[in-house]
């Protein structure tokens, strides 16, 4: 893992002295600081590590769909089960169980994973054997859970089950110079990629690269200096090679041109809208197309309408 602020250099010692025991984790952070990664440190770094590492994502499946996703379903079971599955924990078995984006389960099925967290068994979906499961729980949200258990949509008992240490990724913009030193790393690989020569990251594009935002974190810079390595023509960045590619907050995004017809100043906010939605989602196109409530390739085609940049479908992804 790379960084060498306080806060990282006190997170690795954490991780490296919990790693290989079998208490429950917590990983919170906002989006693209690097939960997924750390999940992945934890597991390679303890014994399990020649066992499974098996990731859910929680918010991508309905409640119905997510129980038989975990705990596997028996023939029969329901309409569609024509044979029996195993879920995700016995695939776990011995390894480690990655639940992420938790904080987006429903009740319901943060009730039933209590109780699996609890009794350390599974009963299959339509079925009634227990059966044991010894799978070590992660568990990743980019939400304020304490603030979900507060309104009631998270459970507190399930809090406290997945809460035993709570690791807590910092957002990019407070890593001092870890921005830099990820910039670098990143840019290094993606130039020996695109197989062309180092570039060099100049002082005044690096002081840019620390004053920026970054509300997409480490996914948002990752992408940014993939762009760079496959777009820069020049040698060495400096900060205005930057300004096209970080743009900058508006001063104030609610003045409005009153020049325009109404057609043009709805495709003035549509535009505007549409480009924080993807960095928010640190360019991540599926990310923000879902947050927009559209179908990614639904997103290219209203940018294309829109006539805007940036719909070459191959750079978007991290
Ligand atoms: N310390 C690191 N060193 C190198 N790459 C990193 C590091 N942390 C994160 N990344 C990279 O940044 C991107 C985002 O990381 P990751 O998917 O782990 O974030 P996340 O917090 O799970 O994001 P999300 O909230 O969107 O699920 C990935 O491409 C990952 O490889
Ligand atoms: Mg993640």
């Amino acid at each position: 893992m790379i960084g060498e602020c306080p806060q990282i250099q006190k997170l690795k010692s954490t991780i490296e002295r919990v790693a290989n025991t079998d208490i429950a984790i917590l990983i919170l952070g906002e989006n693209g600081t690097g939960k997924e990664v750390v999940a992945q440190l934890i597991h390679y770094l303890s014994d399990r590590r020649d066992q499974v590492l098996v990731a859910v994502n929680c918010a991508a499946i309905t409640e119905t769909l997510l129980e038989s996703e975990l705990f596997g379903h028996e023939k029969g079971a329901f309409t569609d089960a024509h044979q029996a599955r195993e879920g995700k924990f016995e695939l776990a078995d011995g390894g480690t169980l990655f639940l992420d984006e938790i904080g987006d389960m429903s009740l319901g099925g943060q009730a039933k994973l209590l109780r699996v967290l609890e009794e350390k068994t599974i009963v299959r979906v339509g079925g009634s054997t227990p059966i044991a499961t010894n799978a070590r729980v992660l568990a990743a949200t980019n939400q304020k859970l304490a603030e979900l258990v507060t309104e009631k949509k998270f459970r507190e008992d399930l809090f406290f089950r997945l809460n035993v240490l709570t690791i807590e990724l910092p957002p990019l913009r407070d890593r001092g110079d870890d921005v830099v030193l990820l910039a670098e790393f990143f840019l290094k690989g993606f130039c020996k990629k695109a197989r062309r020569d180092q570039i060099v990251i100049s002082a005044s594009a690096k002081k840019k690269l620390k004053g920026h935002n970054w509300p997409g974190n480490i996914r948002e810079l990752r992408n940014l200096m993939e762009r760079l390595a496959y777009m820069f023509q020049g040698e060495k960045v400096e900060a205005e090679d930057l300004e096209f590619i970080i743009s900058p907050r508006r001063a104030d995004a609610s003045a409005f041109d009153m020049n325009l017809t109404l057609a043009d100043a709805s495709k003035s906010f549509q535009r505007q809208y549409i480009q924080q939605h993807i960095e928010r989602a640190g360019g991540n196109m599926t990310d923000a197309a879902s947050r927009l409530g559209l179908h990614r390739s639904n997103l290219y085609r209203k940018m294309r309408q829109l006539d805007m940049d940036g719909t070459e479908e191959d750079l978007d992804e991290s």
